[in-house]
């Protein structure tokens, strides 16, 4: 990897059309997939499929899957590479109940045996490289990390990272780099460090602290993919790209919307929407954007205002005529 920042894998986030948006503005080193389920892939569950789309454009690229059964992850990594991954890279982080009730994400990190069998099977099933994202421990009582990564080490795995939280934190606090310091001499393949890398000097100052072979960015990239660009020129020596203006952030809002639209309609050019889009699709698109689209503009003059209105607008029409009439606004008051 010759750009040592990887995009996180952010489920309802890291979808293709974030992930376009992302490497057209930043080009990081790598990106990955908000996390399938192996028991959903199993299933054949259709809304996991979409999940796995991969655009030649986006490379490289990992999917990261789920799951607590070595048999069926072995199966979904399998299925994952023909889609076209890069790497596959497995969740040990993931702290949600829903997930941890399965005995899947970072519950496997009370159960190291299970854990180092999954790798072993994920890696035995497939030719591409096979990576895992996980957390420090379960809860303060174990940084477990070191050890699992040894383990997952041995068995094949050429990429840990680590979100340098404990399980049961969930967002809580703050990411203890500290644990990067103490886990980096566990492994000898490339060691990435996660937890909140906001800004370029973050990104510097974990490289040079933790001795981490790349930063993971996860929340600091979402609607902002200028400021990941940023961190990758900050990582990469190059000159600063500037500041986005409030109207290229505008449309960029627009463009994510259109594209989010267009994967939701299963096109093949995103970009290429049809004349006639059943309102229903287009809705649940926008739906999905719910949360993205105001933090685009957020902090703007009047973009509070508006951000209730943008959440439940019901057609791309409505939301382009909020956006232009804020930049109107803007222009005015400028
Ligand atoms: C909305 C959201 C969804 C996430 N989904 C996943 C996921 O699917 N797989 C995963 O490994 N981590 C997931 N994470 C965790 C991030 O990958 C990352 O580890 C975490 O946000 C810390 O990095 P940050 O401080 O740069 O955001 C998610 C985080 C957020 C905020």
């Amino acid at each position: 990897m010759d750009t040592p920042v990887l995009l996180a894998p952010m489920e309802d986030v890291s979808n293709l059309p974030f992930r376009l948006i992302a490497k057209q503005t930043a080009n990081p080193g790598m990106m990955f997939t908000e996390f399938v389920s192996a028991m959903a892939v199993h299933y054949q569950a259709k809304k996991t499929w979409r999940k796995m789309r991969v655009d030649p454009g986006e490379r490289p690229l990992g999917i990261q899957i789920f799951g607590a059964e070595p048999d069926v992850m072995a199966e979904t990594a399998r299925v994952a590479e023909e889609a076209g991954a890069d790497v596959v890279d497995i969740n040990m982080g993931c702290w949600v109940p829903k997930v941890c009730r399965t005995g899947s994400g970072a519950a496997l990190l009370k159960d190291p045996d299970l854990a180092e069998r999954i790798v072993a099977a994920v890696v035995a099933a497939v030719r591409v490289p096979v990576t895992v994202k996980v957390r420090a421990g379960w809860d303060y009582s174990l940084f477990a990390a070191p050890e699992l990564a040894k383990r997952f080490q041995g068995v094949g795995a050429q990429m840990i990272t680590l979100h340098a939280r404990f399980a049961k934190q969930g967002f809580e606090g703050q990411a203890d780099w500290d644990l990067l310091k103490r886990m980096r001499e566990a492994v000898t393949v490339p060691f990435v460090g996660n937890g909140d890398v906001k800004e370029p000097e973050d990104a510097l100052r974990m490289l040079r602290e933790t001795g981490v072979d790349g930063v993971m960015v996860g929340r600091a990239a979402i609607s902002d993919p200028w400021r990941l660009a940023r961190i990758t020129a900050a990582v990469t020596g190059q000159p600063t790209p500037p500041i986005p203006t409030i109207y290229e952030r505008v449309e960029m809002a627009k463009r994510h919307m259109r594209l989010m639209v267009g994967y939701q309609l299963g096109l093949d050019d995103l970009t290429r929407l049809p004349d006639n889009i059943d309102p229903i699709e287009e809705l649940a698109a926008l739906r999905a954007l719910r949360a993205q689209l105001p933090l685009y503009i957020k902090g703007e003059p009047g973009a509070a205002a508006l951000r209730g209105k943008l959440t439940v607008a019901e057609s791309m029409k409505d939301i382009e005529a909020l956006l232009d009439g804020f930049l109107l606004s803007a222009a005015v008051t400028a």
